[in-house]
């Protein structure tokens, strides 16, 4: 429950990176042993990676944001429907767990809430490096008596395609060329872990690896990274509701697209070596963005752009170049009164003087950030449902809200 109107003010600490956590868990599997994963946030999707482990033979505790990690007694390279149909980026143990025992079966993961979401490129990247892949009842199977190094080029730019290749190529015979690899901070923050147990890359942060294949790595503990995403999304809190804010813990670098766009909207900014002042306006501009790969705009900060523009002194244009679809929060932002229209992968949004309260439901993780914001505008008291999705990826939004001076509280909703 949200009651609208509040200008956002203070400081707040900005938690791990899930998207990193979710790559350095099933790293870990490549050398049995203990790791500490520090900085780790405390999220629904780092339990069903954890369960997911577990259900391998690995130890997994999280305790103060420290998550230990034992692999040592991992012994089933399996990883269940039952895991997988909970969370897409359980498909990352595949890499790890053919190079490690030769052989694995991993669930395809089911369908997104937003369109199709194929993982060709994972399977073509691990039958070139020699793996013999066949689909059987919904499940990848996969198994090689020894992966070698190959060319491995890919059509379209993937975080998670090349997460796994990577943790495939680190133990396989030869060399491996990536290309057209992914250069998100949370594969740099992946290579560098896998740096720190051992393994051979050239080429961090290019969009060409080179991986040497070593005959094994040894476990190391890591920091893990400030999760830009979230960092994001409060900033557009403190510009959506016109107030300052100060976040902490984060890495500015990871955001310039971000930063930049809400410099354009009339935000002053100020960046420390770990801190972000946003210092917003008495009226937004309307700045058209195209969410793409990174440095680009992130497409998971796409949908709280379209919050942030559902009230800006104009039109804008919000485009997804990576998701055609990943719009299911526009018609639940119309029913906040937003003006907006979907043309295939784009929404036009006219700004209005106001949004009004209503219920709305969370379809996934960032159409429910997107709620929330445009709740914290809304005129009375919004109801946003389904929140498990928003647990999925931030860590006591609420009380990190309510820090900043809104007044948002968690309530025991319907069962649907
Ligand atoms: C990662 O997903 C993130 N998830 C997503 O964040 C994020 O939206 C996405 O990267 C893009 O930045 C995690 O890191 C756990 P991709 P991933 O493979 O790896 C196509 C969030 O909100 N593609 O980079 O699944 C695909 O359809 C989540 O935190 C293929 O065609 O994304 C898409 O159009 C949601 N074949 C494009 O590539 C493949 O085999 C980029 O997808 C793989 C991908």
């Amino acid at each position: 429950m949200i009651h609208g109107g509040r200008r956002l003010e203070g400081e707040i600490p900005i938690s791990g990176a899930k998207n990193a956590t979710l790559a350095l868990m099933p790293a870990a599997l490549l050398a049995p042993g203990a790791f500490h994963l520090r900085n780790t946030p405390a999220l629904r999707d780092v339990t069903t990676m954890s369960a997911l482990l577990r259900s391998m033979g690995a130890l997994v505790e999280l305790k103060d944001n420290v998550l230990s990690l034992d692999t040592a007694g991992v012994d089933r390279p399996e990883a269940p429907y039952e895991h997988v149909k909970k969370m897409r980026a359980s498909i990352y143990v595949l890499g790890p767990l053919l190079a490690r025992f030769g052989h694995a079966r991993v669930s395809l993961p089911g369908g997104c809430a937003w369109g199709p979401r194929p993982v060709n490129l994972h399977i073509e990247g691990i039958r070139k490096l020699g793996a013999e892949v066949d689909l059987e009842a919904g499940y990848i199977v996969a198994k090689a008596n020894e992966l070698h190094g190959a060319r491995v080029r890919f059509d379209v730019s993937s975080v998670g395609a090349t997460g796994n290749i990577l943790m495939a190529a680190v133990l396989a015979k030869g060399t491996t060329i990536i290309e057209n690899a992914a250069i998100e901070p949370e594969i740099t923050s992946l290579v560098q872990f896998l740096d720190s147990m051992g393994a051979r890359i050239a080429g961090i942060g290019t969009n060409r690896l080179e991986i040497e294949g070593v005959p094994d790595l040894h476990p190391s503990d890591c920091e893990t990274i400030p999760d830009r995403i979230e960092a994001g999304t409060f900033l557009v809190a403190a510009a959506i509701t016109g107030g300052s804010v100060t976040l902490h813990n984060v890495l500015p670098g990871d955001l310039s697209a971000v930063i930049g766009k809400l410099q354009d909207a009339g935000c002053s900014i100020t960046c420390g070596s770990s801190t972000i002042n946003l210092h917003a306006p008495s009226s937004l501009r309307p700045v058209d963005v195209t969410a793409s790969i990174f440095p680009g705009f992130p497409t998971d900060m796409q949908a709280q752009w379209t919050s942030l523009m559902a009230t800006a002194l104009g039109t804008s244009v919000i485009t997804d170049s990576i998701y055609y679809d990943r719009f299911k929060h526009v018609p639940e932002l119309v029913r906040l009164g937003a003006d907006i229209e979907l043309k295939e992968n784009a929404a036009v949004v006219k700004g209005v003087q106001r949004l009004v309260c209503a219920k709305v439901m969370s379809t996934d993780l960032r159409a429910s950030a997107s709620l929330i914001l445009a709740g914290l505008i809304a005129e009375g008291s919004t109801e946003v449902l389904r929140v498990y999705h928003i647990d999925r990826g931030y860590e006591s939004i609420e009380r990190k809200l309510q820090r900043l001076g809104a007044d948002i509280r968690r309530e025991a909703g319907e069962e649907f």
